[in-house]
């Protein structure tokens, strides 16, 4: 058990996937994992463990933004000696370069957040993906025919701003779309010598408003999640 977590330890495979939303926790396990087991329901954040392909993996949610993530990536691996963490999420796209649909696999996180220097005195303000899981996933990416795209992302405390222009740092570090976890995951991996990847989905077009309806995003997402899933028991 940790603070967030109570799970036993034996309870949490060394592979999580991590999406933000805890339903969508509970249809991945529910839809992909065999004898999948709820070890966690702690403030409602459902992390479950179970079988894919015969190879234990956990699913479970990070909630929304760093401080969310930043708990919930930490306690996995510190208390459960997590290995690797591949955060599956949305975003929004800055540019119509991208479309909704679109699979990105996150090569460097860039942030205005301070989370990394006051956590662990990172002064850097873009972060890598870590470890070699993000290879594995372009990799996996190549076998099953799925087109990604390793992009910079942008990751932000704000969802909702007054300027509608783009940021001024997701511009200068090229991010082409933007969420709000990737950062704090990175960062605690890092310190921490652990690996992260961050597979996301296009959600939305911010300049045109143009969006995945919420019937769409079942079916929208499941690409990526067998794409984290295959690279998972790599
Ligand atoms: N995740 C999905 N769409 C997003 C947006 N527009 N801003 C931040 N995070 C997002």
């Amino acid at each position: 058990m940790s603070i967030h977590i109570s799970a036993n330890k034996e309870e949490i495979a060394k592979v999580v996937l991590q999406p933000g939303d805890p339903l969508r926790a509970q249809y991945i396990a529910e839809n992909y994992l065999e004898n999948a087991k709820l070890v966690s329901k702690t403030r409602g954040i459902f992390y479950y463990t179970g079988l894919y392909k015969g190879k234990e993996i956990t699913v479970g949610a990070s909630g929304m933004g760093f401080p969310s993530i930043g708990i919930y990536s930490f306690e996995l691996f510190t208390e459960y000696d997590v290995d690797t963490i591949i955060r599956i999420g949305t975003c929004g796209a800055y540019t119509t370069d991208l479309k909704v649909f679109d699979i990105l696999n996150v090569e460097n996180a860039a942030s205005e957040s301070t989370y990394a220097k006051y956590a662990w005195e990172i002064e850097e303000e873009i972060i890598s993906n870590q470890g070699n899981i993000f290879d594995t996933i372009n990799a996996t990416a190549q076998e099953l025919s799925l087109q990604t795209k390793a992009v910079n992302i942008h990751s932000s405390d704000i969802f909702y701003r007054k300027d509608p222009n783009i940021p001024a740092i997701a511009t200068k570090y090229n991010c082409p779309a933007v969420e709000m976890e990737a950062f704090g995951l990175f960062a605690n991996a890092k310190h921490l010598g652990k690996n992260a990847a961050t597979i996301l989905t296009v959600s939305d077009i911010i300049p045109t408003h143009e969006n995945i309806s919420a019937d769409q995003r079942e079916k929208a997402l499941k690409p990526m999640i067998e794409l984290a899933l295959e690279s998972a028991i790599k």
